[in-house]
C-alpha cells in the first residue's frame, strides 16, 4: 500500500503511468478517461455547484470542473500531489488529510452538491469504505449525490477472472469494490455502471 511519501515520488510521472495503462486496457487504469467523463458529467448536471473530491491526486478531473465554474474542496494526503493540483486551481482548498482518520474538521462544516472520489477509496478495507461514505452523507446538500470511479467489479468472479489475466502487477494490498458484495451495505441506493473490465462508477444519492 502506498503511503503519502509514496504518492509524492509517483506524483511527477502519475498522469503518464495512467495513461499507458489505459491506451493499453490493462488493469488498473483502464476505462480510466471514460470514468472520470462519466463523473464530470453527471457533476455539470448543475451548474456552479459545490463539489468536494477525496484523493483528487494531479486534479486530472477536478480541475475541469473548476474551469467549469465550480467550487472545489478536496483532501489528499500527498503533499506533492496538492501542489499541483493547486497549481491548476489557485481558488479551490485542498487540505492534505489522511482519510484514514475521516475527514479535516474544515470540510465538515460544508454541505456539498456532489462528491466525487476516482481511484482512492479503494486503500479503505471494504468495511473502511462503509463507515466512510456513511459519514459522507450528511455533508450531502439536499438532492446531493456522492459519485466513485474506482478499480470495481460487478462480483468476485470479475474481480478473479481480471486478478488471473494480471497477475504479473496485481496489487494484493489494495481492496477494490465489488458492488454485489457491498451494495446492501452502503446507506443509501447504489447504481453501479461498469465501464471497462477492472473499472466502474458507483452512483449513490437518497
Ligand atoms: C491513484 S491516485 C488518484 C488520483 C486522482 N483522483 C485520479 O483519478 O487520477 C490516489 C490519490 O489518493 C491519495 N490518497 C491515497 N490514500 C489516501 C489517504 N489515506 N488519505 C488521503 N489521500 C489519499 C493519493 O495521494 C493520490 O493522490
Amino acid at each position: 500500500m502506498l503511503t503519502n511519501q509514496g504518492f509524492n515520488l509517483w506524483s511527477d510521472n502519475y498522469d503518464q503511468t495512467v495513461q499507458v495503462s489505459e491506451e493499453n486496457h490493462l488493469y488498473p487504469f483502464a476505462g480510466y478517461k471514460k470514468i472520470l467523463n462519466t463523473i464530470f458529467n453527471e457533476v455539470m448536471q448543475k451548474e456552479n455547484s459545490k463539489v468536494l473530491d477525496i484523493g483528487f491526486g494531479t486534479g486530472v478531473l477536478t480541475s475541469k470542473l473548476y474551469a467549469n465554474g465550480h467550487q472545489i474542496d478536496g483532501v489528499d494526503f500527498s503533499s506533492k500531489m496538492i501542489s499541483i493540483a493547486q497549481s491548476k486551481m489557485p481558488n479551490a482548498n485542498l487540505f492534505e488529510w489522511d482519510i484514514s482518520v475521516g475527514l479535516p474538521p474544515e470540510i465538515l462544516e460544508n454541505k456539498y452538491d456532489s462528491i466525487i472520489s476516482t481511484y482512492t477509496l479503494h486503500h479503505l478495507t471494504d468495511e473502511e469504505k462503509i463507515s466512510f461514505i456513511t459519514d459522507l452523507i450528511p455533508l450531502l446538500k439536499k438532492g446531493g449525490k456522492i459519485v466513485i470511479g474506482d478499480i470495481s467489479f460487478e462480483n468476485r468472479g470479475k474481480l478473479d477472472k481480471c486478478r488471473q489475466e494480471s497477475i504479473e502487477y496485481w496489487d494484493d494490498d489494495e481492496f477494490y469494490f465489488v458492488h454485489d458484495e457491498i451494495k446492501s451495505s452502503l446507506p443509501y441506493p447504489c447504481e453501479f455502471h461498469s465501464i471497462s473490465h477492472c473499472g466502474g462508477v458507483f452512483i449513490i444519492s437518497e
